[in-house]
């Protein structure tokens, strides 16, 4: 008798020891498991009475109950007390909420390098006196190379690989050059004009082309004007853009429809005095393409072309970046890529 009383003290003891250390719900459904389910250990410890002879059935049996419910009463609290708890906890955190102690890392943001570029261009050629300009990007034919001097039969055409709308006539412009034709059409001479603006190519992609780039266009028309203003507004743009006195320039003969004569234009490479990658060991680098305003151009836009001339120069802008910066993968400036564009 001493023995069953002594075993059931024994698991009372270990059962509630067992409830105090008890943390969370999910503690409580181990302890559950454990002690008060079918085949828990108060399950086993009852079955034993069973085994009891008979006087000492009549004394354990009532002891037995009292545990089971002392037992399941003491787990129901503490089920409640938990849940109580957590409740409390969660409703202190709201209301003592600190927002200022956690902060995500912050997230600087900076100018894209084609924005750099555009403000530093446009200051420059603001400050020589030209101004801004702005064209659609969606074209008429006619304006991108019909009066650009490129009919339609033109093997020119051929040189700028086209995306078409399906509308017929209209194209997404291939060069910044339409702008020209805008302008001339509305204003009178003097005229001076910048536009930095997209062009679109229908061409493969690699590390130095894209369907879109930027475009730096300038166009200058008044009376008495030759290829020795453009080749001083060249220089001077370019010594200050890449913030060198010495750069010097040359002309190449070239061929484009809507200037006459044509040329091409070399910079002295502003990266090196002996010949480096970027000027692939020439010390020049091709920069633009440039000349004087074909007179068939001044006469689409109704200017006499016997009392006006004027020069007109194309740079790839999206090449002025890449320069700038050394930027070696033109995919790069198109991307996105938070990694890349921190560096500016
Ligand atoms: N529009 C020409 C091109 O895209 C560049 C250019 C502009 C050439 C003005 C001469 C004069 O290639």
């Amino acid at each position: 008798m001493a023995d069953i009383k002594n075993r059931l003290e024994i698991y009372e003891q270990q059962f509630f020891q067992e409830l105090e250390a008890v943390e969370d719900a999910s503690m409580l459904e181990e302890l559950r498991i454990k002690h008060l389910s079918r085949q828990g250990a108060l399950s086993e410890l009852m079955a034993t009475l069973k085994e009891l002879p008979l006087e000492e059935k009549k004394v354990a049996g009532p002891l037995m109950n009292q545990l089971k419910e002392k037992a399941q009463e003491a787990f129901k609290r503490r089920e409640t007390q938990l849940e109580t708890e957590k409740i409390e906890a969660e409703q202190l955190k709201s209301t003592h909420f600190d927002v200022s102690a956690y902060s995500t890392p912050k997230m600087q943001g900076s100018l894209h390098p084609y924005t750099h570029v555009i403000q530093t261009v446009e200051d420059i050629l603001m400050s020589m006196g030209f101004e801004i300009a702005e064209g659609p990007e969606v074209e008429d034919e006619y304006y991108n190379f019909e009066a650009l001097n490129i009919p339609a039969d033109h093997p020119a055409r051929d040189m700028q690989d086209t995306f078409w709308l399906t509308l017929p006539g209209l194209l997404m412009r291939t060069h910044t050059s339409s702008v020209e034709i805008h302008t001339m059409l509305k204003k009178k001479p003097p005229i001076a004009i910048a536009v930095l603006g997209r062009a679109y190519r229908n061409e493969a992609t690699d590390a130095s082309h894209d369907f879109m780039f930027m475009q730096l266009e300038g166009l200058l028309v008044d009376k008495n004007i030759s290829l020795a203003n453009l080749f001083a507004t060249m220089k001077t743009f370019l010594q200050t853009f890449f913030e060198q006195k010495d750069l010097q320039i040359r002309l190449r003969p070239s061929y484009f429809p809507f200037v006459e004569p044509g040329v091409e234009i070399d910079m002295s490479c502003p990266f090196c005095t002996t010949g480096c990658s970027t000027c692939k060991k020439t010390r020049w680098i091709e920069i633009c393409g440039a000349g004087l305003v074909h007179p068939n151009v001044l006469k689409a836009c109704v200017l006499d072309a016997d009392t006006y001339s004027g020069f007109a120069f194309g740079f790839g802008l999206t090449r002025l970046v890449m320069l700038k910066y050394g930027i070696t993968d033109i995919r790069l400036l198109h991307s996105n890529k938070i990694e890349f564009l921190q560096q500016f």
